[in-house]
């Protein structure tokens, strides 16, 4: 295994607030390694340092060998990036963006001609080659972004939240490229998303990412598995006694959460029938009861107390707040 990607306690502060905050992890060539958080959890951040385009404040990176301070020039021609704000020009057809990026890379002309052809028939735009970007959809353009960022051969993809904001069928066609660049031509991927089932189903590895700190780093079987087999969701106006009740010793975690309480164990089908009784017996009345394998949201929820979209009402409520006072 050769490794494609190594983070060494890597730090970025930005005056006060420590956007990432000394991370370290390994990518091998050929995985696709998520960056899995909330608004604000410092994916972007992290993207933004691998590929130079960012300082870090502490710690250092390689990327394919390259070090991201003192080789910016190799690890740039290295690594081919989607970020997060568009940046086609749309005022341009689908060809000229591409033709564009591909002068500024100098690949030969003949070269360039045969590779955009090929890539626009890998995204399905060959047939809109001829046509200005305004007036293509959001699939399309995030298809074409990737295209673009595929076009000097690089050996890793960097894909800032490459599915944000289209509708679930383009989001489920965008996997599956992504998942084809990676099978069939081998591409190391690295991609940030806030989607749990789009890390779970396309990543092999993931980073769940909090605060700028990685709180947890595993493939999504074993992050999953790490919960203890199964999650029993149970709601009621009285949580806190349900949690006394059911001290039992095949009860693995029991966690409160929003008037819900939410325990994990194993074989559950085998034991909600007792959960069942034990509350009865102790006059706890039962509003809801689910059983489901563990996600990743059970995975966040239970290193952080919180689900990843409440993470996000929290930092927009902190941004109104300051949107407020510095209106004043
Ligand atoms: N240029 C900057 N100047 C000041 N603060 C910044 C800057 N860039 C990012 N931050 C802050 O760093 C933190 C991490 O931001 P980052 O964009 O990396 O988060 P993210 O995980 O990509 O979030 P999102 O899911 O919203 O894209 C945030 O608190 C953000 O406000
Ligand atoms: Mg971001």
């Amino acid at each position: 295994m050769t490794v494609a990607i190594h983070v060494d306690h890597l730090t970025r502060k930005f005056n006060d607030l420590i956007a990432v905050n000394d991370i370290s992890f390994e990518i091998e060539q050929g995985e696709i390694f998520g960056l899995l958080g909330p608004n604000g959890a410092g994916k972007t951040t992290t993207l933004a340092m691998l590929s130079t385009m960012l300082k870090p404040t502490s710690g250092s990176a390689t990327v394919n060998g390259m070090d991201i301070e003192h080789n910016e020039d190799g690890v740039r021609k290295s690594i081919g990036i989607v970020f997060q704000d568009q940046s086609l020009d749309e005022e341009l057809t689908a060809w000229e963006n591409m033709d564009f990026h591909g002068r500024l890379y100098r690949i030969p002309g003949e070269v360039r001609r045969q590779r955009i052809t090929e890539l626009l028939d890998l995204v399905e735009l060959v047939d809109r080659k001829d046509d200005i970007v305004k007036t293509f959809s959001g699939g399309m353009r995030r298809r074409l972004e990737i295209a673009r960022g595929l076009l000097h051969r690089p050996a890793v993809l960097f894909l800032d939240e490459p599915t944000l904001g289209l509708d679930p069928q383009t989001r489920n066609h965008l996997w599956q490229y992504i998942a084809t660049l990676n099978k069939e031509h081998g591409i190391t991927i690295i991609l940030t998303t806030h989607y749990m089932e789009e890390a779970d189903r396309l990543c092999n590895r993931i980073a769940i990412i909090d605060h700028g700190k990685i709180i947890a780093l595993d493939t999504p079987a074993n992050l999953k598995d790490g919960m203890g087999g199964d999650v029993v969701t149970i709601k009621s106006s009285d949580p806190s006694a349900i949690i006394e009740a059911l001290k039992e010793p095949w009860v693995l975690r029991v966690e409160q959460h929003d008037g819900q309480v939410i325990i994990s164990l194993k074989n559950a089908e085998q034991h909600v029938g007792t959960i069942v009784t034990l509350l009865n017996r102790e006059q706890i009345a039962i509003e809801s009861i689910s059983i489901h394998k563990p996600t990743l949201e059970d995975v966040f929820l239970s290193f952080t107390g919180k689900t990843i979209r409440e993470e996000e009402a929290d930092g927009k409520a902190a941004m109104r707040m300051y949107q407020k006072m510095t209106r004043r």
